[in-house]
């Protein structure tokens, strides 16, 4: 094992926080370095289900010190609420979990923000999670954000009360509701009591923890197609998804990476607006009712298609993606024929990018290879040969059109559902 990037190659929910656990026996270090409690990673131990937001998936390994990166945008109010559950689950998370003083804040009024922003683009919206990532964002940017160590500061009052004010004035000229401060300030403050010991300077520990050549695992949030530049924008997440935020969002540099792992689904999802050029009724209702496919952050029905691999070629390319990790083979058991599109059509030209204009994203039409299905279930296959043929065929035409080596297969939720071929 090596210092390992793992992203997501399509629109997030790839199946993640799986491989990542899976991944974490022989890590060290895990570290979250981009988005925030937008993120859902579902990690089944055993029958226990477990879905973490903000903490790297690594807790659920006892050993593995888990890092909260510069780069994350924190609701330090929804992390204590993500330790305790945690906790009371019987997981430790003390010692274990040390949270970038340079991270920046999501606060109540991002929220709020968030949701009036999402009001007014009406039908154009872009469906976030309401959890307030694009404002906090947005003032980390324009140099108006708190960051986790303003928490820890005696003037901490004064620099909040700014911010509300100067929110509460955006929030009322956009029709919003304004938030008070008191309460506030009386919630943070608990939360800061909680936190205190675990904000720390991440880039020093991360770069001891490299000199001592112990093992970090970048666990990367959403997915190559939510990313701020690369993404479908403007339907895209306020962060770098793909691989070179988890440098900027860690502080470790480039040349200490050793390998990039890219997630993808045997098919492809997305929650939220924007485009999706394989999206399919069939493999939709298909999905659904297997009880498949529903939000592990808000619950929503995922939008479902076929096997894009226009975009996850784009994605090793923009990622440096080594090896693919494949997951949820198991949700195409049933089909008797299965799509994968090989590229574009375009004003009746082959396309074998994916287009910055959403206008001419809408217009290419898929071309599709069709593949015979396997009509088994794959869930119980532990091993390459357990797989039918027909599965392995389809597997390695993924791999083959993705341009990366098949490194992982995934049949299922749990830590033994897991081929290494
Ligand atoms: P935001 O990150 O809440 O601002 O949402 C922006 C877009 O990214 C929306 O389409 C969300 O559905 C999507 N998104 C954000 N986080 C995730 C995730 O973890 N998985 C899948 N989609 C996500
Ligand atoms: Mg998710």
């Amino acid at each position: 094992m090596a210092n390992i990037i793992l992203v997501g190659a399509q629109w997030g929910d790839e199946g993640k926080g799986k491989v990542i656990d899976v991944l974490t026996e022989r890590a060290d270090v895990v570290v979250r370095t981009q988005g925030g409690s937008n993120a859902g990673h579902t990690v089944f131990v055993g029958p226990q289900k477990y879905v973490l937001h903000l903490i790297p998936s690594g807790i659920l390994r006892g050993k593995t010190q888990c890092v909260i990166g510069n780069g994350v945008v924190v609701d330090p109010v929804a992390l204590v609420r993500e330790i305790q559950d945690l906790e009371r689950l019987g997981v430790r998370v003390n010692g274990n979990l040390r949270i970038s003083e340079k991270a920046h804040m999501v606060l109540p009024y991002h929220r709020e923000l968030d949701a009036c922003a999402e009001k007014l683009k009406g039908k154009q919206s872009i469906g976030t999670t309401r959890r307030g990532i694009g404002p906090a964002y947005a003032d980390k940017i324009s140099r108006t954000g708190l960051r986790m160590l303003d928490l820890l500061r005696r003037d901490w009052p004064l620099r909040l009360r700014e911010q509300v004010r100067a929110s509460n004035r955006l929030l009322r000229a956009l029709g919003g509701k304004p938030v008070s401060l008191a309460p506030i300030e009386a919630e943070y403050r608990r939360a800061a009591r909680r936190l205190r010991p675990l904000i720390v300077d991440t880039v020093q520990l991360l770069h001891d923890a490299l000199d001592e050549g112990k093992q970090m695992l970048f666990e990367g949030a959403q997915g190559s197609y939510l990313d701020i530049d690369h993404g479908t924008y403007p339907y895209v997440t306020s962060s770098n998804t793909t691989a070179g935020g988890a440098c900027t969002g860690s502080g470790v540099p480039p040349n200490r990476i050793d390998k990039v792992i890219g997630v993808m689904k045997a098919y492809t999802t997305r929650v939220g607006g924007g485009p999706l050029p394989t999206e399919d009724a069939t493999i939709a209702d298909l999905l659904h009712g297997m009880g498949r496919e529903f939000g592990a952050t808000t619950g929503r029905a995922r939008r479902c298609g076929w096997f894009d691999a226009v975009v996850t070629r784009q994605a090793a390319r923009i990622n440096g993606i080594d090896e693919i990790a494949v997951t949820n083979l198991d949700g195409l058991d049933t089909l008797s024929e299965i799509k994968v599109c090989t590229h574009y059509a375009l004003a009746g030209r082959r396309l074998d990018r994916v287009p910055a204009d959403l206008d001419q994203l809408a217009a290419c039409k898929p071309v599709y290879r069709v593949f015979p299905g396997w009509s088994k279930d794959t869930s119980t296959a532990r091993r390459w040969n357990d797989l039918p043929r027909n599965a392995r065929a389809y597997l390695k035409a993924l791999a083959q059109l993705s341009g990366a080596h098949l490194a992982m297969v995934s049949v299922g939720p749990a830590r033994d559902q897991t081929i290494l071929p």
